[in-house]
């Protein structure tokens, strides 16, 4: 193949640039470049290997992106089993192991190298001749989950090893997949716009996800990974310290927060140093790790039945407290996501007097089976946000009843709802006070109707004196005007620019103001497949639940979304409101009426385009009516062949399906 050669040496160049970049960025925390450039790199990377799959490597950094998803994961059996260690609570257990340490160890001098516990999950990495080839859960302890396609998403497990260790040709890492607090947090405010589950801690949405079937789902989520334990032939290898040390050098993530421990006084003083400053770390630990450095000490002390006698988990006391739970109200979201909230007579928690905590939704509580009335035990993790976690079922009292949810909203007496399959419950009525505020900051974002100063601050301004009610009476502000440059902190300028803003977005095609509308699941893409499909609010509203769902890319769930919402009689009036100010409520430009030589053609590209990158080409296409698929099949109707283009193009020959060159593709370009 031509100029086969100086493609691999790209593709080299990228692999390097990139793991670079990616162990900057998640390893050190030390990011050289910007994000775009990254994912320029990135993508210049998918597009060469796409059109040359044959030259693909299971360490490229494309890896990450996820591959096809798996039915079911191979069970995998580890070399040496994988431990779990015995757990203590107090100083004085502590004081005791370091007396059996010292015992089995007679004369000899030892030390303690003293870790963080990591709440996350615990996995295994098997690399030989410096790749990744095998990652898997703890399992059992005998035997696991193979998940190395999902561990291979994790940015900071490195595909390939950065040095080399003499005597390291095959080695095994184990180490712990955890979720920062703030991601979780904002993971969680996505699912909750998009209708989703949530989690219920940084930890169970680690483990959770690991063990999604989907690789892409996977590496949109936010893991990281530290490595904790090197484990190699015998005889390479002496104490854990230098362990740490290997590890760090080849390029694994490994705590900054380890230290030696010279006695057992050093040990429990970092234990309590930990204790009062866990809150100050980005992810939760719920105690320390306190191991014996020397592996020829770790070998003499062994292991009896599950855990080493070398080393042990030093917890901290849980932030739990039992209480009283006096009631259940609801509280409402920004996006009418309803929570049952516990209303717990005051107790004091963690170094805070707690009185209420979530209940998270209905089944949980169905679950506990938690009645008001009931003794509870309230946890608090590393969230701020306490929870209670069970029920004292011995201290239940007669009469108690469990508990049934309310059919309407606290907040403004709206029928509330909880569609199928799903664990929230919805308050639907997008004028529900609670909600205002959330769903105009939606609708004038960025990526929606886009109106410049309209933000947080304003529109909590603007909301607390009742001149925004809902979507519709940002189009009546103008009428406000006297009003407004009265206020503080406004002007005539500033209200000015504020109305320009507003009248400007009216231009907003109907696809964003669809997306702007916040109904639950219509994203941009969602958005976009409505307007193709029925291009006006008129034909939306009219159509049925089944032609909803006939459209391809709208399940169900979506479909009974937008029926929900177009029939609620507050939103109809809104966008009635909406038309009169006049918004765009319709597609302008019918793209599909227009024909052009792509229109409802499916085009697949393959090889290097001289004149057009292939994002841009595949712009090109769509813009025509056209659609890009990524693979070839009997579905498609042309394949664009490009330079060195490998299997495609022998697969559309295969099939029989007309190729164009590069010149063709041109020209029929131009003439649609
Ligand atoms: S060492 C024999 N070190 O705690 C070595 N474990 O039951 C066993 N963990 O399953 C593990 N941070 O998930 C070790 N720095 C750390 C750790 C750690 C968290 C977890 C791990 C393990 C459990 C111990």
């Amino acid at each position: 193949m031509a100029g086969s050669a100086s493609i691999v040496k790209r593709l080299e160049g990228l692999r390097a640039q990139l793991r670079e970049h990616d162990y900057r960025y998640y390893v050190l925390a030390q990011p050289a470049i910007a994000d775009e450039e990254y994912d320029r790199l990135l993508r210049e990377l998918l597009d060469l290997e796409s059109a040359h799959p044959d030259l693909v490597t299971p360490d490229s950094p494309s890896q990450r992106v996820g591959g096809q998803p798996t039915k079911e994961f191979p069970t995998v059996v580890h070399d040496v089993p994988m431990l779990s260690l015995s757990n203590t609570y107090n100083e004085e257990e502590v004081r005791d192991f370091d007396r059996r340490v010292g015992s089995a160890l007679g004369d000899e001098t030892y030390r303690y190298v003293c870790e963080l516990k990591v709440d996350g999950v615990a996995v295994s990495l098997v690399y030989r001749d410096a790749m990744l080839l095998r990652g898997a859960t703890r399992g059992d302890g005998t035997q696991g989950d193979d998940i190395t396609q999902n561990l291979k998403t994790i940015r900071s497990v490195p595909l390939r090893l950065m040095g080399k260790k003499k005597g390291l040709a095959e080695f095994e890492v184990r180490g712990e997949v955890f979720m920062k607090r703030d991601d979780f947090r904002r993971m969680n405010a996505e699912r909750e716009l998009a209708g989703e589950k949530l989690f219920i801690n940084p930890r169970n949405s680690a483990a959770g996800t690991l063990k999604l079937q989907d690789p892409k789902v996977v590496a949109s989520r936010p893991l990281n990974f530290v490595a904790y334990y090197l484990r190699a032939g015998s005889g390479t290898l002496t104490s854990h310290h230098d362990n740490l040390a290997i590890l760090r050098d080849l390029g694994f993530p490994v705590s900054r927060e380890t230290r030696i421990c010279r006695n057992v006084e050093a040990v429990v003083e970092y234990w309590r140093d930990w204790e009062t400053r866990r809150d100050s770390l980005p992810y939760d630990i719920d105690g320390v790790v306190v191991k014996v450095d020397a592996l020829r000490h770790q070998e003499r002390l062994g292991t009896i039945a599950k855990s080493p006698r070398w080393a042990i988990a030093f917890k901290f006391a849980s932030r739990q407290a039992t209480t009283t739970l006096k009631a259940i109200t609801l509280q409402v979201g920004r996006v009418g996501t309803i929570t049952p909230v516990a209303e717990l007579e005051p107790v004091f928690l963690g170094g805070t007097t707690v009185s209420r905590a979530t209940l998270h939704n209905e089944d949980y509580i169905k679950e506990l089976d938690i009645r008001p009335g009931d003794t509870v035990v309230v946890e608090k993790g590393g969230d701020v946000i306490p929870k209670v976690s069970s029920v004292v079922k011995e201290k239940r009292k007669g009469g108690t009843k469990p508990f049934t949810m309310p059919s309407e909203c606290p907040e403004c007496g709206s029928k509330i709802s909880r569609p199928e399959g799903e664990a929230s419950t919805y308050c639907e009525n997008s004028e529900c006070s609670a909600q205002l505020r959330g769903r105009i900051e939606h609708f004038a974002h960025r990526g929606a109707m886009d109106i410049e100063g309209l933000g947080e601050a304003v529109v909590d301004q603007l909301a607390a004196l009742g001149y925004v009610n809902n979507y519709a009476d940002l189009y009546e502000l103008h009428r406000k005007r006297g009003a407004l440059i009265k206020l503080d902190r406004w002007g005539e300028k500033s209200v000015e620019n504020l109305l320009l803003a507003v009248e400007k977005s009216k231009e907003r095609p109907f696809g964003r103001l669809l997306f702007a509308l916040g109904i639950r699941h219509v994203g941009t893409s969602v958005a976009q497949l409505i307007v193709d499909r029925f291009q006006s609010m008129e034909a939306l509203k009219n159509a049925t639940f089944e032609e909803l769902q006939s459209v391809q890319g709208i399940g169900p769930r979506i479909a009974e979304s937008i029926t929900r919402f177009l029939e609620d009689k507050h939103n109809r009036k809104i966008i009635e409101r909406l038309a009169k100010s006049g918004l765009t409520l319709e597609e302008k430009k019918k793209r599909s009426t227009r024909q052009t030589p792509f229109t409802g053609k499916t085009i697949v590209l393959t090889g290097t385009l001289a004149a057009y990158g292939r994002e841009e080409a595949k712009a090109l296409v769509e813009e025509r009516g056209g659609h890009v698929s990524s693979s070839v099949s009997t579905k498609t109707d042309f394949v664009i062949v490009g330079l060195d283009a490998g299997s495609k193009l022998d697969k559309a020959k295969k099939l029989g399906i007309r190729t164009l060159e590069e010149e063709e593709f041109i020209k029929l370009l131009k003439s649609g």
